[in-house]
């Protein structure tokens, strides 16, 4: 049995003041789950949160983290600072990163590369858009996404890595795949891993993003493969985070 998982990624939102009543208002309502509750917040209020959670269940990732150990890469995080902060997860190859600085996936495998060296997961983001969901190269792109990873980083750092399906035509749309539609890439994904590594298939946790709210949540999660979420828009008010978190409990 897979251990459930949500993300909150907060992307470049809310100020400090919000953050700060956003974490506390988690850490003091979070319900007694068997799943482990991540947030994602911008780099610069990482190292409060950090301090703020330090003893509860409230786990800190974030949103990337650079494609290097060290050195010359202005404006880069490096796994070893976040690792200095305690974040567990770090997101790579987000579709908006892939998107607005034009990530490619030999970068997304280097900046995940770096996550498994530094000694944090990588949630490996992957997604379609709806020109490819509409030609049917779906199941084509998302192998690509992660292949190029498994060649640079090998399908044993699978071990400890997440992987994330957010199809680019749902994200901050509000219009989200359906279970069975995230369902069905998710088998995929899963049986893409086993091809490589039928234990890792077994046990790599592999989640949906896409307008994920309190109302759907549910029915994501009871798909087969769904063994968590990864939240934008919904993880910014504490009642609807958690109340997704909640959907584990049936
Ligand atoms: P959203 O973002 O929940 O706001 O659609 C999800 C994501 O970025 O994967």
């Amino acid at each position: 049995m897979r251990r459930g998982l949500v993300i909150g990624n907060w992307k470049m939102n809310i100020n400090w003041h919000s953050a700060i009543a956003l974490v506390d208002g988690i850490v003091a309502d979070m319900p007694a789950v068997n799943a482990d509750l991540v947030v994602c917040p911008p780099y610069l209020y990482i190292p409060e949160v950090s301090a703020r959670i330090t003893d509860t269940r409230l786990i800190c990732g974030s949103q990337n983290i650079a494609a290097h150990a060290e050195g010359a890469y202005t404006g880069e995080i490096s796994g070893s600072m976040l690792r200095e902060f305690d974040c567990k997860y770090a997101i790579v190859g987000h579709s908006e990163h892939r998107k607005y600085y034009a990530d490619d996936n030999v970068v997304v495998a280097k900046r995940y590369r770096q996550a498994i060296a530094s000694g944090i997961v990588p949630i490996l983001s992957t997604g379609d858009s709806l020109a490819q969901r509409k030609q049917g190269t779906t199941f084509e792109v998302v192998a690509k996404q992660i292949e190029d990873v498994i060649d640079i980083a090998g399908i044993d750092s699978f071990h400890h890595a997440v992987i994330s399906y957010e199809p680019l035509w749902a994200i901050g749309t509000g219009r989200t795949a359906t279970g069975e539609q995230a369902q069905e890439v998710l088998e995929f994904i899963r049986r893409l891993i086993d091809s490589k590594s039928p234990e890792i298939a077994e046990k790599i946790q592999i989640l949906y993003g896409g307008s994920v709210k309190p109302e759907n949540a549910k029915n994501l999660l009871a798909m087969p493969d769904i063994d968590g979420v990864l939240v934008g828009g919904a993880s910014l008010d504490t009642d609807s985070f958690l109340k997704i978190y909640s959907s584990f409990q049936n």
